[in-house]
């Protein structure tokens, strides 16, 4: 820029009353700043080295404030965050909206209302345990929940009066399944891998991270699994604390 672009520039921005956007509202105040400071430009003899000067502010508030301007919108029209692969070491827990992490973050602790006001405390004072509905938690990944089939085995003849229960029938008359809610389980986006097994092997009691159920009707989370739980845990037992061990 010359010195007398460098006015123009200053004197053209000084002159227009409706300013094209927000940044060049501000190098043209910044412009008329300096301006005023230097008295009168186009009387004053104005040396090359105020020019540049000027010259270069202007440039960095210009490639500073297009960079803004540049990097703002784009974020609403950016591709949600890669999915996480193997292959990746790693991974975020970024949202791609405030309100996306805002919702996310209520939705996960919503307290679950189940369709049938199922009972731990009664199953498990009849002498019932855990696996034999939770057939899947010392074989594998999954702890799993009973078909209303299951259900049904004992409750086409046993308290079959009962408006819960009246309820279940009605399911497997339909033939639906329960459409229990989670009430444990961890957000997509936290990229969890949790295996019940090893740990049923390995001893450790249902009732560490699920509470005590005899005294839960439906469940209720009494644990928070919280990665410091987690991490707290096999520390003390010396399992592996490896980020690959407890996410993907
Ligand atoms: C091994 C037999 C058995 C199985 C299997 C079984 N229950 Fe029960 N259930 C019982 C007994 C026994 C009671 C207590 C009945 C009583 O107190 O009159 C009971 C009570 C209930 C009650 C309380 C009823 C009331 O209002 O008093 C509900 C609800 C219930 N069961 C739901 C279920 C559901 C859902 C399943 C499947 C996930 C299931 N049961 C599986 C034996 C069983
Ligand atoms: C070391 C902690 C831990 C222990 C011990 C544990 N659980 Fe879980 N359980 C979890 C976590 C974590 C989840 C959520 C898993 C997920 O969403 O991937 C879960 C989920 C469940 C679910 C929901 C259904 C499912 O398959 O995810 C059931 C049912 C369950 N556990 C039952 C049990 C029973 C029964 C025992 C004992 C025999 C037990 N758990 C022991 C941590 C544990
Ligand atoms: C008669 C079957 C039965 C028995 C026995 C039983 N459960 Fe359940 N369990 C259910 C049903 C049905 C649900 C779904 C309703 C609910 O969330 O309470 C459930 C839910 C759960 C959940 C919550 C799963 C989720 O959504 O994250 C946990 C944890 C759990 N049971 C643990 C246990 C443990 C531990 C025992 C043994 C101490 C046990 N259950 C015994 C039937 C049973
Ligand atoms: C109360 C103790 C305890 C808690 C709490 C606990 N763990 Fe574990 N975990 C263990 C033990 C013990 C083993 C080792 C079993 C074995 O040696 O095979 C294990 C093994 C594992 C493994 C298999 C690791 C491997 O090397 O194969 C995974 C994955 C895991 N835990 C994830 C979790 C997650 C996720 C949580 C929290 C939701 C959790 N654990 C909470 C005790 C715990
Ligand atoms: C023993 C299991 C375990 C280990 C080891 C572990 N994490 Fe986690 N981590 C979890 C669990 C479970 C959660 C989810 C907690 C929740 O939902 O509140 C979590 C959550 C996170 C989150 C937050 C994600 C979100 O969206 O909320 C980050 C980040 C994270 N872990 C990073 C790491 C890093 C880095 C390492 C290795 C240094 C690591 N974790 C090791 C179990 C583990």
């Amino acid at each position: 820029m010359s010195e007398r672009s460098c006015l123009q520039f200053a004197e053209s921005k000084s002159g227009n009353p409706r300013l094209q956007s927000w940044s060049e509202h501000v190098v043209c105040a910044f412009a008329l700043k300096l301006r005023s400071e230097e008295g009168d430009l186009s009387r004053s003899n104005l040396g090359l080295k105020r020019c540049l000067r000027v010259t270069v502010l202007l440039g960095v508030i210009i490639l500073a404030l297009s960079l803004i301007e540049r990097t703002s919108p784009a974020q609403d029209t950016a591709p949600p965050p890669q999915t996480m692969t193997q292959s990746s070491p790693i991974f975020t827990p970024e949202h791609r909206t405030v309100m996306d992490a805002v919702h996310e973050f209520f939705g996960s602790r919503q307290k679950p209302v189940q369709p049938i006001a199922y009972t731990h405390k009664v199953h498990l004072a009849n002498g019932m345990q855990c696996t034999d509905c939770h057939v899947g938690v010392d074989r594998g990944p999954d702890a799993r929940i009973p078909s209303v089939n299951f259900c049904m085995t004992c409750h086409q003849v046993i308290a079959t009066d009962k408006p819960e229960i009246k309820k279940l029938a009605a399911y497997r008359a339909r033939g639906e399944d329960i459409p229990w809610q989670r009430v444990y389980g961890f957000l997509p986006s936290a990229h969890v891998k949790f295996n019940h097994a090893p740990h049923i092997r390995a001893g450790v009691d249902c009732a560490q991270c699920h509470g005590d159920m005899t005294k839960q009707t439906v469940a209720v989370r009494m644990v928070d699994h919280t990665m410091g739980f987690c991490v707290q845990c096999h520390r003390e037992k010396n399992v592996s604390v490896d980020c690959v061990a407890c996410h993907y």
